[in-house]
């Protein structure tokens, strides 16, 4: 009997119909050369979820995405104006995404930061900084700090406004992901940068005494500890020395996006966000309303957020690695989307379907010859 493969499918917001189009395409074409099937159920979630049945996250998503053996997220948000229309407690981030987050305890997330030398022309930075490629796996804790963290808003007694947000976190979720951060840098270079802000904040006192602790049982690995403010400098001005990176929550959304512009575009970071159970794959990026329904956004990101579940889901490393080289052959065929033309005249612009259409044929020929 062949294997069956069942997959949520939650589109999102704007962009994110197109992109996951292009996206799923992928395990059409893998069925096509294998014998086993992907199951794809489809469920809404995020504002057109809360327009279309008045909850982000509706009962029966959540149903389909707990049968599911793996969640593909796209974009969910819309633009400022448009998010007004949606009460607080529902708008797509906090309505949609941090529950889907809290739901599955999804605590690690992977952020791939990678630029191959054929791509070093989309990175606004040097060649002379890029050299030879940038190779990093962010780690970003995912289901704790501020995020999650109590909050509070109230009037003092002489009426000013005040707002509480606690940065929460205990030893066993600081731990959890540093082990799976320190997995990743003994399976990698044995090099762990450990983000943190230690000369203010309790909790990264706190994280760097469960790190030392878990570090007891990865003597192999280096760490290389560095506050956070000066990894913002350091990703810039030299991110060939980054390997793995591990980080809490709200560093790692930052400097993730941050991570996005050194490549050139948030379009090119796919992601992961692991948990006990289950993992979900979403591209970091946002649903970028403004440019929804013009078949220009850059799908890279999702499909790359599937090459990622074929592999860390499925264990589909052969499969996975051959989307990443469609990817990467398309790129050097010439063809972009808008967003990373800028980078060179001599890139042809190509829609959200036709760079599919490329990466689809690519990989389709890719895999009738692994299988030949
Ligand atoms: C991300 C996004 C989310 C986050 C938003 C949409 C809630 O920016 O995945 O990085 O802040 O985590
Ligand atoms: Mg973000």
């Amino acid at each position: 009997m062949s294997s069956l493969y069942k997959i949520a499918i939650l589109p999102g917001d704007a962009i994110g119909p197109e992109i996951m189009a292009q996206a799923v395409r992928v395990f059409g074409v893998i069925e096509a050369h294998r014998d086993l099937s992907f199951e794809l159920t489809e469920a809404p979630f995020g504002a057109a979820a809360y327009f279309a049945e008045g909850k982000a996250f509706p009962e029966r998503t959540k149903a389909i995405c707990d049968a599911a053996d793996a969640i593909l997220k796209g974009p969910v948000g819309l633009s400022f104006e448009e998010s007004q229309k949606i009460p607080l407690a529902e708008q797509p981030e906090r309505g949609a995404i941090l529950p889907l987050r809290a739901r599955y305890n999804t605590f690690a997330n992977f952020r791939p930061v990678c630029l191959s030398r054929g791509m070093a022309h989309f990175s606004p930075l040097k060649p002379t900084i890029i050299k030879d490629g940038i190779d990093i796996l962010l780690i970003r804790e995912l289901v704790g700090g501020l995020y999650f963290g109590k909050k509070e808003r109230g009037t003092d007694t002489a009426g000013k406004r005040y707002v509480h947000e606690l940065l929460e976190y205990t030893e066993d979720q600081v731990r959890q992901v540093l082990l799976v951060a320190f997995e990743q840098a003994r399976q990698r270079k044995q090099r762990l940068h450990n983000i943190h802000k230690s000369n203010v904040l309790m909790s990264s006192v706190l994280w760097n005494e469960v790190l030392d602790e878990v570090h007891r049982d990865y003597q192999d690995v280096e760490v290389i500890p560095l506050l956070v403010d000066a990894a913002a400098t350091a990703l810039c001005l030299n991110p060939g020395q980054f390997d793995v990176m591990v980080m809490e929550n709200m560093f790692g959304d930052i400097l993730s996006d941050q991570c996005g512009g050194i490549l050139g575009s948030l379009g090119l970071m796919p992601s992961a966000c692991v948990g006990p159970e289950k993992a979900y794959y979403e591209p970091s990026h946002g649903s970028a309303p403004d440019i929804a329904g013009k078949n220009i956004a850059n799908p890279y990101a999702m499909i790359g957020s599937v090459a990622m579940m074929l592999e860390m889901s499925f264990a589909m490393n052969k499969e996975a690695k051959l989307v990443w080289d469609a990817m990467q052959g398309v790129f050097a065929d010439g063809y972009s989307t808008p967003d990373l033309a800028a980078s060179s005249d001599a890139m042809q612009v190509v829609s959200t379907e036709e760079f599919g259409d490329r990466v689809i044929t690519r990989l389709d020929a890719a895999l009738a010859e692994a299988s030949a």
